[in-house]
């Protein structure tokens, strides 16, 4: 069977010129390797995990040949058989590659087995304290070297890439290393987050036994520090990143962190694609993690999930007043000190807040000290609770999310699409998928949501202030709802983006 799709190419491109219809048949199937350090639902801390999976699946649906590499950590949840496929010896280290499939998909996974480096418990990145592992630095570039192998086929798989894409600087040396064999795969780097960019003092380079030739200011050397991140944009054909308005920002000093001038170099070769998200997953009609399941049509069938959330996190059962949720890491990306900061004054507020988080201890603790006062009002959980997300996504009324800079953002889109209002800071991905409900966008039935500009604590209560008056417009509010449930989040346009930009390299 032939399969085509035609997909919109628009201005997200920045610098890259693509052509402006393709069209893709299974016949132009290519071998795409998959590089990252977290993939939904074999492990999880945020949204990389879940566009690593999200998007290979779209492409799979395109008719692509996908594999996704990642290490094997023992919190892996993996469902079914795990096989083992071969094993490789780098310095003192020997590997051992198994196979499984990620859950409810037909990816296959590889997973790379190296106890003596990945078999620490938890978080893949971080010890319970929040503190980075001692030999993360070695610890990834063993996964890289080994992704390496894999993608030149030294493991004897029968099964040569013909992209190798990268995600974040865990899989950053991919690209540099890959840049220095013969008859390489093409390689492509996604950025997530610059604010994670793997620095490591410049005493680990002769432990990891890279090339010589990678190890320059012009290449993997910041300031006299080796950066993982670097060797992914360096040295990668193409670089993506995961929203148009990110890949302007990111040129910038404000949020480049001093790569700024690089990716401005590389700019004809830097593009911002949208991530989409898994309809399937987060989908009102048939989440088995919610009480009441609803679609835009049935909007009224919402309102069981607000009481339901309401009386499991032990607020007031009351479906007037309105319900403000929260997911997510608690860091200074998520803007969390600017509602620390507000809470005095919300509390004041004819509102409920539920925030469902886990990271920072400072903020932990500031949260919790606050919302004790007013267990009536505010409700925060110290957790990772992937099921009760989904229920506050459903439950909530408005969906906060006043990030200082968000290169993407999942949950903004998760809420529209389950007809809960995100009220958001106008950055990154945030900006480009959240449409302002001003008159205009009233008018023409665009509005999905609430955005503010400045990043402080005012602006921010005066965006809650305004979300309040809207709710309390019943008309408008199901307007808005109707809006963002009629939204288009789904993978078919961006990963039809990434496909030509794999035709394109
Ligand atoms: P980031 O990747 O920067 O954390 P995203 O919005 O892209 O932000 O993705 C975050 C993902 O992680 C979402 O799927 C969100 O629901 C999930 N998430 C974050 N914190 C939690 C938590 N405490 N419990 C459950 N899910 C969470
Ligand atoms: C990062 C970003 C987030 C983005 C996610 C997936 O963690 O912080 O904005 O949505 O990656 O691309």
């Amino acid at each position: 069977m032939v399969e085509q799709c035609n997909p919109t190419i628009s201005s997200h491109y920045i610098g890259l010129r693509l052509p402006s219809n393709p069209t893709y048949t299974v016949t132009n199937m290519k071998k795409i390797l998959f590089v990252s350090s977290e993939v939904y639902p074999l492990i999880k801390t945020g949204g990389l995990a879940d566009v690593c999976s999200s998007l290979p699946k779209a492409l799979v649906e395109l008719g692509q040949d996908i594999r996704v590499i990642i290490p094997k950590y023992p919190s892996l949840k993996t469902v079914g058989e795990v096989q083992f496929l071969c094993s490789l010896r780098i310095d003192n280290h020997l590997i051992n590659i198994f196979e499984t499939q990620i859950p409810d998909s037909p990816i296959i996974a590889w997973l790379v087995d190296c106890p003596d480096l990945f078999n620490l418990p938890g978080n893949p990145y971080v010890d319970e304290k929040g503190i980075p592992w001692v030999n993360n630095a070695e610890r990834f570039s063993l996964f890289c070297r080994v992704a390496v192998e894999v993608a030149m086929d030294k493991v004897n798989r029968g099964w040569k890439p013909d992209i190798v894409h990268c995600n974040d600087w865990q899989s950053g040396l991919v690209p540099a290393l890959l840049s220095l064999e013969k008859n390489r795969p093409k390689t492509i780097f996604t950025i997530h987050n610059m604010a994670y960019q793997g620095l490591f003092p410049v005493e680990v380079v002769r432990s990891l036994n890279l090339p010589g030739q990678l190890w320059n200011p012009n290449g993997l050397e910041f300031y006299g520090m080796l950066s993982f991140i670097k060797g992914g944009i360096v040295y990668a054909d193409r670089i993506t990143t995961v929203s148009p308005t990110y890949a302007l920002e990111i040129q910038t000093p404000e949020f480049g962190y001093g790569l700024e001038g690089l990716l401005a170099h590389r700019s004809e070769h830097l593009v911002g694609i949208i991530n989409g998200i898994d309809t399937n997953e987060w989908n009102s009609e048939i989440d088995p993690h919610i009480s009441q399941r609803y679609t835009v049509d049935s909007l009224p069938d919402k309102l069981p999930n607000k009481s339901e959330l309401q009386r499991r996190v032990n607020l007031p059962v009351n479906d007037q007043v309105p319900l403000f949720g929260l997911i997510s890491r608690l860091v200074e990306q998520k803007g969390i000190d600017m509602i620390i900061e507000c809470l005095p004054e919300m509390v004041e507020l004819p509102m409920q807040l539920v925030l469902l988080g886990n990271g920072d201890k400072d903020f932990e603790r500031q949260l919790q000290n606050i919302a004790s006062l007013y267990p009536d009002k505010i409700v925060i959980i110290i957790d990772y609770n992937e099921s009760l997300a989904h229920l506050i996504e459903a439950g909530s009324d408005v969906f906060l999310m006043p990030s200082r800079f968000e290169p993407c953002g999942l949950n903004q889109m998760y809420s529209q699409r389950y007809g809960t209002i995100p009220l958001v800071r106008k950055t990154g991905g945030l900006a480009d998928t959240v449409v302002d409900t001003l008159p205009d966008s009233i008018d023409n039935h665009s509005a999905t949501g609430i955005v503010f500009k400045e990043a402080n604590s005012g602006a921010l209560l005066e965006a809650i202030k305004r979300t309040l008056l809207l709710y309390s417009n019943h008309a408008t509010w199901q307007q808005m709802q109707t809006n963002a449930m009629n939204k288009d989040f789904s993978w078919r346009n961006s990963a039809a983006q990434y496909l030509a930009l794999y035709d394109n390299i």
